[in-house]
């Protein structure tokens, strides 16, 4: 089954050892024909033309959005188009109509782009992390019983340590105390199914680029009677139902009333195929590989005498993991750029987007591997071949 899933990326057949998924992932054959349909035969404005190209890709986001919401077992009026997931997290801060006074939680986990903007914006408070690298579900509860908190919004599963959280039960704890749960999943959808009504979250926030898809494109998942209640989160073009004069402004039902201006349409469509290409393989198989391999890399790493991980590995763990080098001081941007220059691999250096977390153990970044179900056990090998022989 492998073999046949890298032939599906064009940019395998170039001998790279790509071990940055988390950053971005590949992209099919398949997301790219899409992108390329749309220029070549469908080029025109969605939601606002009455001839056959408009009308038809106008179809073609309503039915991306459809395949989203059958991907988390929602309506496809509760999934609104972004740019990306700081995109997604900046306008639900909007929407929720966030004051400073307000308190949010985060954790010390979170990606820049799921806490810059709560700190930003509001009286956000920072949640423990247990020693096996998850939520403090008794401090979550302390916190909440002791503050009125507004909103929780916690990644579902962590770019630096690959940890996943255990949202069902954040979500349980945040509504016994009246708090709305965003989570991130931004890192979560890429490896695991989610399905929203059963782990019962308000909000979800992601990246269609981290799931195959094009970068340019995000997208919030929002319960409906919540966004019927959410404010406007931009003005512009393409949400207007009718404007009878200045105080008489009709908006369009939700989604649309959310999504001002042109959307990314080149990218809905190439998300789409990424979506059907993601249910295709199914996401039985997408986490039996990544178990495989996430096991795998876990094994080699354990019985390293180069690398040592940086962070706790839970019992849930999708396969993402970040090092220092035992017993030297290197600059890891350097590091990073040899293993690309002299073995065609790409791994991440630095902060990850995540420096709370590396000021809390009191490191100056990490070398990070992020894999995919098209990644092999071979590049493994190869990887630790490199890496425990490296001459610096
Ligand atoms: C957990 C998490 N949240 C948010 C983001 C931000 O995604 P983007 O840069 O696509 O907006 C990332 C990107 O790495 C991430 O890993």
């Amino acid at each position: 089954m492998q073999k046949n899933i890298r032939n599906d990326f064009p940019i395998l057949k170039n001998d790279i050892i790509y071990f940055d998924n988390a950053s971005t992932a590949l992209k099919p054959l398949v997301v790219l024909q899409s992108i390329d349909d749309f220029y070549t035969k469908y080029t025109s404005n969605a939601y606002r033309g009455s001839y056959f190209n408009s009308e038809y890709v106008s179809l073609k986001i309503d039915e991306c959005r459809e395949l989203i919401a059958t991907m988390l077992n929602c309506s496809s009026s509760e999934i609104i188009f972004t740019a990306n997931c700081t995109d997604s997290i900046n306008q639900l801060v909007r929407m929720l109509n966030i004051k400073k006074r307000d308190k949010v939680i985060c954790s010390q986990l979170e990606h820049h782009s799921n806490i810059l903007p709560w700190l930003n914006n509001s009286n956000t408070l920072i949640v423990n992390v247990t020693t096996d690298g998850i939520i403090d579900l008794h401090n979550l509860e302390d916190l909440l019983k002791n503050n009125q908190i507004k909103i929780v919004s916690i990644s579902a599963l962590s770019n630096v340590t690959g940890n996943v959280q255990p949202i069902k039960e954040i979500c349980n704890i945040s509504h016994k105390y009246g708090a709305i749960v965003n989570l991130d999943c931004c890192q979560y959808v890429p490896h695991y199914p989610i399905d929203v009504k059963k782990i019962d979250c308000d909000f979800i926030t992601l990246s269609a680029h981290k799931m195959c898809g094009p970068s340019g494109l995000g997208v919030i998942y929002g319960k409906k009677e919540l966004l019927l209640k959410c404010r406007k989160n931009k003005y512009g073009g393409g949400m207007v139902d009718r404007i009878v004069d200045s105080r008489n402004i009709r908006y369009k039902e939700i989604p649309y009333c959310f999504e001002a201006g042109t959307p990314a349409i080149e990218n809905i469509l190439g998300f789409a195929s990424a979506v059907r290409y993601y249910l295709s393989i199914g996401y039985d198989n997408i986490m039996e590989i990544n178990k495989e391999l996430n096991d795998y890399f876990y094994e080699k790493i354990k019985n390293s005498k180069t690398i040592q991980l940086l962070f706790p590995i839970s019992n849930c763990h999708a396969p993402i993991f970040t090092f220092k080098f035992k017993n030297k001081n290197l600059n890891l941007n350097y590091v990073s750029r040899i293993l690309s220059d002299s073995a065609n691999i790409c791994v991440s250096a630095g902060y990850q987007c995540c420096q709370p977390l590396y000021n809390s153990i009191k490191e100056k970044g990490g070398l990070r591997v992020s894999l995919q179900f098209y990644n092999t056990k071979k590049e493994i090998d190869k990887f630790f071949e490199v890496i425990d022989n490296l001459k610096i």
